[in-house]
């Protein structure tokens, strides 16, 4: 996740911003780089010296050196991508045509493509692929209407945010005005604080906290005015405001994990931005998906006849649930394999399948083995990866990204979901494109999908309790069965993975009706049967395959339907989740599976974040 730092004061903002952002690198980056402000003798106000690098906070901190400024004011940003590979031009902060403004935004501008086209017409040039960059160019333009009154630039800044429509974390300098740095909030965190040297912000609480611990966490609306005497906070009309101020009490530990105990709950937690992040913008007004970095033309994906998923672990899991849409909305045959399986073996390949390669970090050594292997063999091939650039992403005809920012925990949640979710949206796309679903349809259903970032966020409030209950069932059991038919099928694979790579329980994953065929041999008094039994065509049978499970004398654990009491016949202890199309339902069924497996691992004393034996990119075969 990108990171924003600034500071005013007495101090040197050269130490303030590398130390700020030193603290940030835990959350990876692909660039990084600061604005500092020179004093210039020749022109009033000052120069903005900015120095932008690829790589670690290190390099940069390295070539500041060169630059032995004593600039007292500044801003800085660690980025990882998300429009515009990983680059020095790409890195933060960007400058308005003069170099007088610059910015470092964390978020995303949804009509960037539209203001940049807008203000090239009037003539501004620009220097990166980033959206942020039009942050710089409207500010530079409202500097101009506004540069007679007191607070020009935080009268800029706020005008300047009411023409973007998306998220932001914004923090502003200004050679015009020094020692001031304007900051706006919208849907992107941002803390601000003053200390004895000078007043701080920053995107995270832990880029602050060795300054102060009292700080302000600000709301979206709300703007602040750092000096290095104090910060002045006003709403969207420049009204005066008095924002809550928190104290933060967390060790640095706590801190970089944003108060949670673990980075895994951290991200599980995350999951509803992802969704709603992984689909900004995808839905063009007139209601057709907008995938403009597909790299397939319309008529290169209506030619399409076969459909092949190539993944490893969780990422294959995702590519289980794909099949289910694909085949659902788009009528095209759709095959999931493991990437290891894929490239050792001779698969029918035409100019006309797609290989669709899903991998979180991109660079998964037997994923882009097989990618390399399906283009020899003349397939398409698109790539669903959560780091822009990334081997997966350079190497495929054309890519989406999964928004879901650096997962650091080893076990893969949030970045679970965004591949569900960008693969929900090209199951959308071929349906559309093969006109098995109508514009209308694929509206509706665009719009089901965004909800469950609210469904998600009701299972995170609503049901620790049921889980914790659950989970304690588990915890003493030599194993455990996951069961579900269809969607529950597929999920029911990624709730297995989950709990064997964190609790070291072992677990395997069955299609319910297949338990008769020989695993319900297993089942022994308190035997732990986790089984996805929300409401879809296949639940009377689940149901009736739980009951063999009950009568062989299993512990059953359901995730089920908000509302379904009668489940509580069959099943010992229930986690429910809201009522959702069973297309959707991997989405909401899979966190309670996430949060199980986290609890369980929990209360057998295991790591979550760093299970034995495991990596979090898989570069070797
Ligand atoms: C499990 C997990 C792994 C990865 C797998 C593929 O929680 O994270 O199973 O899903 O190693 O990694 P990527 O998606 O990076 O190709």
């Amino acid at each position: 996740m990108c990171g924003i730092v600034g500071y005013t004061g007495s101090g040197s903002a050269t130490n303030v911003l590398v130390s700020g952002l030193k603290r940030l690198e835990y959350r990876g980056y692909d660039s990084a780089g600061v604005a500092l402000e020179l004093a210039d003798g020749s022109t009033p106000g000052c120069v903005l010296d900015v120095v932008r690098s690829t790589g670690k906070v290190a390099g940069l901190e390295e070539e500041l050196e060169a630059h032995h400024s004593n600039a007292t004011c500044g801003i800085g940003h660690t980025r990882w991508a998300t429009h515009g590979r990983p680059s020095v031009k790409n890195a933060h902060p960007h400058t308005s045509c003069d170099g007088r403004i610059a910015v470092v935004h964390n978020g995303i501008i949804e009509n960037f493509a539209e203001l940049r086209d807008e203000l090239k017409s009037r003539g501004h040039q620009f220097k990166s692929e980033t959206d942020t960059e039009v942050f710089a160019h409207l500010i530079e333009e409202a500097y101009d209407r506004h540069r007679a009154e007191p607070d020009a630039l935080m009268a800029a800044v706020r005008e300047a945010c009411t023409f973007v429509v998306g998220a932001y974390g914004l923090a502003v300098v200004c050679a015009d005005e020094p020692g001031t740095i304007a900051v706006a909030r919208k849907d992107s965190p941002i803390v601000v604080g003053c200390g004895p040297d000078g007043s701080y912000v920053a995107s995270d609480v832990i880029a602050l906290i060795d300054a102060t611990r009292d700080v302000v966490v600000l709301e979206d609306g709300q703007f602040a005015c750092l000096t290095p005497q104090g910060i002045e906070y006003t709403d969207e009309q420049g009204r005066s405001i008095r924002p809550q101020v928190t104290h933060i009490d967390w060790d640095i530990d706590m801190a970089e994990k944003g108060g949670y105990p673990d980075f895994m709950l951290k991200e599980i937690f995350e999951q509803p931005r992802v969704v709603r992040d992984t689909l900004v913008g995808r839905l063009a007004p007139t209601g057709e998906l907008d995938i403009d970095e597909l790299g397939l033309t319309y008529e290169q994906l209506d030619v399409i006849d076969r459909v092949y998923v190539i993944a490893c672990g969780t990422s294959y899991h995702a590519g289980l649930i794909a099949k289910n849409l694909i085949e659902g909305w788009a009528r095209i045959p759709c095959e999931v394999e493991a990437a290891s399986e894929f490239r050792y073996r001779n698969p029918i390949i035409t100019p006309s399948t797609l290989v669709v390669a899903v991998s979180q970090s991109g660079e998964t050594a037997d994923t882009l083995a097989a990618i390399r292997d399906a283009r020899i063999k003349g397939a398409k091939v698109f790539g669903i990866t959560n780091v822009v650039g990334s081997p997966v992403a350079r190497e495929s005809d054309g890519v989406i990204y999964t928004k879901a920012n650096k997962e650091i925990a080893v076990a893969s949640t949030k970045s679970f979901i965004g591949q569900v979710v960008s693969l929900t949206l090209l199951a959308l796309l071929l349906g559309q494109v093969k006109g098995k679903l109508t514009t209308a349809q694929v509206r509706m259903l665009f719009h089901e999908l965004g909800d469950t970032a609210e469904q998600i966020q009701w299972v995170l409030d609503t049901q620790k309790e049921a889980v914790h209950e659950a989970a304690l069932a588990c915890k003493d059991a030599r194993s455990a069965l996951f069961v579900g038919r269809g969607m529950g099928a597929a999920i029911s694979n990624e709730g297995a993975l989950k709990l064997k790579e964190i609790s070291y329980l072992h677990a395997e994953a069955y299609a319910a009706g297949e338990m008769k065929h020989g695993p319900i041999a297993l089942i022994d008094p308190g035997f732990p049967v986790i089984a996805v039994a929300t409401k879809s065509p296949t639940y009377d049978k689940t149901v009736s395959n739980l009951k063999e499970c009950e009568a062989r004398g299993a512990r059953i654990i359901a995730v089920a339907t908000e509302g379904d009491e009668d489940i509580r016949k069959v099943a010992d202890h229930v986690i429910y989740v809201p009522a959702v199309r069973d297309a959707l339902s991997a989405i909401t069924a899979t966190v309670p599976l996430q949060l199980l497996a986290r609890e369980v691992a929990i209360l057998r004393g295991c790591d979550v974040d760093q299970p034995r034996n495991l990596a979090k990119s898989v570069t070797v075969e």
